[in-house]
């Protein structure tokens, strides 16, 4: 079993440069099964759901081929429609864009129901109702998804009940190859999904409106292999901008988009840190006294919910009350549990945590228990007075590539130790 062993007390000091974003790289990985080509991707992070996904799609018949640390090529020409392995795909919830992709290649689809971090309910409710608006004939079952149709996706206007990002892509793959233009209404906002509308049209789609509200998608008859570099990580950048701030550093992250950035600059700013904004870089510093401050998690541009854990443990060092408000999850306050181990104050009342900041943090034994709540006790354990170990970082390996070697680099007492099972 591998451990990460923090002992805390150093400012982070010097540059990070930020990896490719895992939320934007899924999704185009996937979107390959559409290519009947070779794609080459860049900037691509290396981390567990990235290699994991290009498992899945070489069990399928995907020729994949690793031309550097970052850099994958991608030849879907030879894939297999429904021949995903299910163990595989129940491991990450981004599997679940081979439906898109399989409908919109094939004009069917067989995918074992999808997995993901434990936040509530996560019903894919939405991606149905895309599918079903496209001609599809969707059977799901708490084993798998099936979809098929007698043409193929045909387009059509889709308006979803909810802003959801999962839901946004599944269509966005299905349509692109569809006999005529497809509508989304009410789309997701992200950086990721503008990423994908660039690389499906870079390999002749034709997708207008991403990172609106209003998507057009005029399906074309074939795309064709293409080069394409993902965006910067924004969230593996929050992260490490909210470290240095929480740790009274100061730290230049380089390779980012400060754009993408904006609400998270804003908060931290909020809190007395300063941050200044470059081309393609920012630097964070911190101040002896962090402020209180308020959060209130939303679908791009408000604040990102995957930045919430890592935000509450800035605010555990805080003075006063902050108040953090999950708006995207039905729960995802679990790690609030680890953080009172370490000696934080924090009371939960549904989709609101209470932190009442300035209680000093001490090392102790506590376990990462999804992605992002991992990462947060990273950055507590940073700013503990004493050692703490932290379990389960498969999870945080999910996401990060290369968390431990990258704080070290900035100045952190920080290493992965490996104990037998
Ligand atoms: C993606 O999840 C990300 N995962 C998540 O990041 C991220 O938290 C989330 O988007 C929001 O930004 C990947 O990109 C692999 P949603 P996804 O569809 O697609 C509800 C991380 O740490 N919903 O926007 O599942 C759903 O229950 C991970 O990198 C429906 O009700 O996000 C949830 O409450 C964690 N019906 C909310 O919408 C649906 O059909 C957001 O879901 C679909 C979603």
């Amino acid at each position: 079993m591998d451990k990460i062993i923090v002992r805390g007390g150093a400012s982070l000091h010097g540059s990070v440069e930020i990896s490719g974003m895992k939320n934007a790289a899924l999704p185009i990985i996937y979107a390959c099964v559409l290519v009947e080509d070779k794609c080459v991707i860049e900037n691509v992070p290396d981390v567990r759901d990235v290699a994991l996904s290009l498992n899945i799609l070489r069990d399928m018949g995907a020729k994949i081929t690793k031309l550097s640390k970052n850099t994958v090529e991608i030849d879907c020409t030879e894939i297999s429609c429904g021949m995903s392995h299910p163990e595989l795909v129940r491991k990450i919830r981004a599997s679940y864009y081979l439906l898109g992709s399989e409908f919109g290649r094939f004009g069917e689809a067989k995918v074992a129901y999808p997995g993901g971090c434990d936040f509530g309910g996560r019903p894919i409710d939405q991606h149905i109702k895309g599918f079903e608006a496209l001609g599809g004939k969707v059977k799901a079952d708490c084993d798998k998804v099936e979809i098929s149709s007698e043409y193929g996706p045909k387009g059509t206007n889709i308006f979803f009940d909810i802003v959801t990002v999962g839901a946004t892509i599944n269509v966005m793959l299905a349509a692109a190859l569809a006999e005529g233009t497809t509508i989304i209404e009410n789309a997701a906002r992200e950086p990721h999904i503008v990423d994908l509308a660039n690389f499906l049209n870079t390999c002749g789609a034709r997708i207008s409106g991403a990172g609106t509200d209003v998507i057009k998608i005029k399906g074309v008859n074939s795309l064709h292999g293409c080069t394409y570099a993902i965006i910067p990580d924004m969230i593996e950048a929050g992260t490490y901008m909210v470290a240095a701030a929480a740790t009274g550093g100061c730290v230049k992250l380089t390779n980012v988009i400060p754009k993408h950035l904006e609400s998270v600059s804003s908060k931290i700013e909020e809190t007395g840190a300063i941050v200044d904004e470059y081309d393609d870089s920012v630097v964070v510093t911190g101040r002896d006294v962090i402020r209180k401050a308020n959060v209130k998690t939303h679908p791009y541009p408000g604040f990102p919910t995957d930045m919430q854990p890592q935000m509450a443990v800035l605010l555990c060092l805080a003075n006063g009350v902050s108040y953090v408000s999950e708006g995207v999850y039905e729960k995802r306050f679990r790690y609030v549990e680890e953080l009172k181990r370490m000696g934080a104050s924090i009371k939960v009342d549904g989709r609101t945590a209470v932190i009442e900041g300035g209680k000093p943090l001490h090392g102790a034994d506590v376990r990462a228990v999804d992605l992002r709540a991992g990462v947060a006790m990273i950055i507590a354990a940073l700013c503990a007075e004493g050692t703490t170990e932290i379990s389960d970082i498969h999870l945080i390996e999910r996401g990060y590539d290369d968390v431990v070697g990258k704080l070290r680099e900035m100045g952190a007492d920080i290493e992965k130790v490996s104990y037998p099972d």
